[in-house]
């Protein structure tokens, strides 16, 4: 399996010329060969080693520790990160395809890998000095720790400017105090980018990011989250009580924090309108494979009109919602602008998931109400896909900013 992906990292460079053009997936229709590869490994993971585990997972609430070794020996737990750092040194595209085929096996084992590619290693690899680089992206390539990324606090989730966690320097060091909530991968992480207002009098322009170890004295984790969905995954608070962490651990200039954050949550946003295209594409394989085996009228129900446009509009809908995904990942892998594409991408893609799982259960009947059968877990576990990385409102909102500018340019 490692061989395999190594292979598709080093064969990656052809295909990342190929993707130069933003044409080449329309011109062929096709995905260019590395990623087919790369679908083909993570697709066959995910089947052997998620899906068979993914509802005990779930009720249990247990963090996959070695399935998400192995990803990480497969280059799955930082995808975009160069060889030199412990990556596969792939393109987004490539991430997006991965995370998809994740979360098609199981959606809790997808977002811990999307907090640890987007979240976490994005920013550091973005703009960690080449010293932060070697220290907090290798070993959180290799699966063996995973980071998370502290934005949200109790009084403000969607204002993200209104950072209350405050910063101040102390000789060489600077020390932390606020709390952060809906953290995602929280109890399982061993670093943490975290958010903080280094000067309160400039506002979004006085927030600043740092990097923290985790455990650190001074850091403690807030109770785990009893969710409705993606429950494998941990989601907790972060509370800071003067906690001390080195003057070198701030990551960029001071200041920064807002403008990272919100560069980090574009990208994160494609991770996550690909975990919901893995979830609704697991809920539509469940939704067809009942269709045909289910027999009333004498037939399969799969024959019933009333059934087939249920699984026509989810198909249309799962469709659409991933060419925007992929159209967003290559936007970004060319360098063009991509903020207003990659949140039409986690619209749509999230509201499709909750569509299609919602759906998915109808065709089911009475056993997409039961834990027999894995459709009520992907309904729960698409819901969250609309609520964080920002909610649907906010990718609205976002939407119609980058329109308004356009159109006033
Ligand atoms: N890229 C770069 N810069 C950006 C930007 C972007 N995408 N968006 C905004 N900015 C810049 C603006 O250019 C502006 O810069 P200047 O001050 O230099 O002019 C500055 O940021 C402020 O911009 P706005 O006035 O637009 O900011 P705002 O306060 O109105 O907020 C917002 C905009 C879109 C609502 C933003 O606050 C937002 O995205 N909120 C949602 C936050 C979110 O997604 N939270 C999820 C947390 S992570 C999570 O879910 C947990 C997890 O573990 C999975």
């Amino acid at each position: 399996m490692m061989l395999g992906m190594l292979t598709v990292g080093r064969s990656c460079g052809a295909a990342r010329t190929a993707l130069r053009s933003l044409h080449t997936v329309y011109q062929t229709a096709e995905l260019p060969e590395t990623h087919r590869m790369l679908r083909e490994t993570c697709r066959d993971f995910a089947e052997k080693e998620l899906q068979p585990i993914a509802a005990k997972l779930d009720r249990e609430h247990l963090y996959p520790r070695e399935q998400v070794l192995k990803m990480g020996q497969m280059g799955l737990m930082a995808v975009e990160v160069p060889e030199e750092f412990g990556g596969a040194g792939l393109d987004y595209l490539a991430y997006s395809i991965g995370v998809e085929e994740i979360s098609r096996g199981c959606a809790s084992t997808g977002v811990i890998m999307s907090v640890n590619n987007s979240l976490y290693l994005g920013p550091v690899l973005k703009y960690g000095t080449e010293e932060q680089k070697r220290h907090w992206i290798t070993p959180f390539s290799s699966g063996e720790k995973v980071g998370c990324f502290a934005l949200s606090e109790p009084g403000n989730g969607s204002d993200a400017g209104a950072a209350s966690t405050v910063a101040r320097l102390e000789g060489e060091e600077w020390v932390l105090n606020g709390t952060k909530s809906w953290i995602t991968n929280a109890w399982d992480a061993s670093a943490v980018v975290v958010f903080a207002t280094t000067d309160k009098a400039l506002k979004h322009k006085g927030i600043s990011a740092f990097l923290v170890e985790m455990p650190t004295p001074g850091l403690s984790l807030g109770k785990k989250e009893d969710k409705l969905g993606i429950r494998a995954s941990s989601t907790a608070n972060l509370i800071f009580e003067d906690c001390r962490i080195p003057r070198h651990n701030l990551l960029g200039q001071p200041g920064m924090g807002f403008k990272i954050a919100m560069q980090t949550l574009d990208s994160g946003r494609i991770g996550i309108a690909s975990q919901a295209l893995g979830i609704a594409q697991a809920a539509l394989d469940c939704a067809v494979d009942y269709s045909e085996k289910r027999i009333a009228f004498g037939a399969s129900i799969s024959k019933l009109q009333a059934i087939q446009f249920k699984l026509a509009d989810m198909a249309l809908a799962l469709e659409s919602a991933r060419l925007l995904t992929w159209r967003a990942a290559m936007l970004k892998d060319n360098r063009k602008p991509y903020t207003k594409e990659a949140a039409m991408a986690k619209l749509a893609a999230s509201e499709a998931a909750t569509q299609i799982s919602h759906q998915a259960i109808q065709v089911l009947g009475g056993m997409g109400y039961v834990t027999e059968m894995p459709a009520e877990r992907h309904y729960r576990d698409a819901r969250i896909t609309e609520i964080y990385e920002g909610t649907s409102e906010i990718q609205r909102l976002v939407i119609a900013n980058q329109l308004l500018k356009e159109y006033r340019s």
